[in-house]
């Protein structure tokens, strides 16, 4: 693992689900996805990566901050009604099986800005989805789910930290969708 200097701070852009949903999430992972043996992520971890950014200079995250301040775009809602497994990160997920053009809209113009800051391009496609489980050791039963709507209003600059307890998300910065 890349260590980290001290002023550097890991960061993602992410939207994060209001907390019922996020608790609604959290239990599904509890109850109907024991059989994949994994951990389930706390209500308050439980979110859904638009950009990764990785371990970032101060001042980089200020680049991020104000490119992030002139993206202008619509809310939208997303559906989650799919499940799956990938047994690499040994992650078990809920992904919407149609996601608005929005959402990838909102993936690029991050992309963009994490471009425009000086980070390397992302050179994986963008594919949504929600962890629920780490360190699973099987795929779900089922491959759908009871769908779950997610209004989205605002994307969310978090900061990430490996702590005893497991890792830590604090939000940073929000910003609404119009
Ligand atoms: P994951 O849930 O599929 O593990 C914070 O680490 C968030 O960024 C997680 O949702 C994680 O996805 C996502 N992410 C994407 N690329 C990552 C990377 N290279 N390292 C760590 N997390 C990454």
């Amino acid at each position: 693992m890349a260590l980290e200097k001290p002023e550097q701070l890991r960061l993602f852009f992410a939207i994060t689900p209001p907390l019922e949903l996020a608790w609604i999430f959290h239990q599904l992972a509890q109850t109907d996805l024991h059989n994949c043996r994994g951990r389930a992520l706390k209500p308050e971890q439980i979110h859904l990566t638009l950009r990764f950014i990785g371990s970032v200079e101060p001042d980089t995250a200020l680049c991020l901050q104000q490119a992030a301040d002139k993206i202008s775009l619509p809310r939208f809602e997303l559906l989650f009604d799919i499940l799956g497994y990938w047994p690499r990160p040994k992650v078990v997920w809920s992904m919407p099986s149609q996601s608005p053009p929005v959402l990838s809209d909102l993936a690029a113009r991050l992309e963009q800005a994490c471009v425009t800051c000086g980070l390397a391009a992302e050179n994986r496609a963008y594919v949504p989805h929600l962890t629920l489980l780490r360190n699973a050791r099987q795929a779900p039963a089922r491959g759908t789910m009871q769908p779950l709507r997610w209004p989205v209003e605002a994307f969310a600059l978090i900061r990430s930290e490996t702590l005893p307890q497991g890792a830590v998300y604090t939000e940073l910065q929000r910003w609404p969708l119009q």
